[in-house]
């Protein structure tokens, strides 16, 4: 099983002071340093962390490069532009702190599938491996497959936030579903030091993609020796 490590909030914080620091592009190179097997940002609709460059960025780090974004008309352009290994379509939300769910595969809205579908296409066109992420549903999973997705990203926010059995149950129905229909499989969201190691237990999931966790645990791994540095610039008096 794989790592993805998402760097968006490295540019999170960075837009808190519009300053060049924190780089989400050192950040993937040291999270490569640390095992990565790839690198993973969100392109969101609304720039709050992850900007274009940053992407071109990325991408020329030569690593791999997942670009979760919305099926938006103007993001499957970008994306054919910089051209990443893996798109993973995602539902986006203005005021949502973070992807609240899964994309709903089968609305009844049709313009929102035609839109998918559409996606998926003109990325597949150009080479780019396309990922849906979805809630760990029967119905989700089979209306990816109809879609002709290659990858499904199963969310794994409900197990992170409840642990419950019946929701890891639903991820490795989900997994087991996926793969027997011919999709590879990915998941992530909330995944953490404590919840990760059930779902990396599951069978048939080739990468987990993990952000939130890894960057929060990167500031307190790293807080006492800055500090350090930045005293050893100051004269004791
Ligand atoms: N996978 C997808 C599709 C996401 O949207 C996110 C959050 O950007 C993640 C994985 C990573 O989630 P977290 O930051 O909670 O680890």
């Amino acid at each position: 099983m794989r790592l993805g490590v998402n760097i968006d909030h490295i540019a999170t914080l960075r837009q808190t002071r519009l300053e060049a620091s924190p780089d989400p592009l050192a950040a993937a190179r040291a999270a490569l340093a640390g095992g990565a097997d790839g690198i993973v940002c969100h392109l969101r609709e609304d720039r709050r962390h992850i900007q274009p460059r940053d992407v071109y960025d990325l991408k020329k780090l030569g690593a791999r490069l997942d670009l979760e974004m919305a099926a938006t008309p103007a993001m499957v352009r970008f994306a054919l532009k910089v051209k990443p290994e893996m798109v993973t379509l995602v539902p986006e939300k203005r005021r949502e702190l973070t992807t609240e769910g899964g994309l709903n595969l089968n609305s009844k809205v049709k313009s929102q599938k035609s839109k998918i579908r559409s996606a998926i296409r003109k990325l597949q066109d150009a080479g780019i491996v396309v990922s849906l992420f979805i809630d760990p549903a029967k119905e989700q999973v089979e209306e990816a497959a109809a879609l002709t997705a290659d990858f499904v990203e199963l969310h794994t926010g409900a197990y992170a936030r409840k642990a419950s059995p019946r929701e890891l149950e639903k991820l490795g129905l989900a997994a087991r579903q996926a793969r027997m229909i011919g999709l590879r499989v990915n998941a992530g969201h909330g995944l953490d030091y404590h919840n990760v190691k059930n779902v990396a237990r599951i069978p048939g999931i080739e990468e987990l993609n993990i952000g939130f966790s890894i960057i929060a645990r990167a500031v307190f791994v790293g807080m006492k020796k800055a500090t350090e540095e930045m005293k050893n610039l100051i004269p004791h008096t």
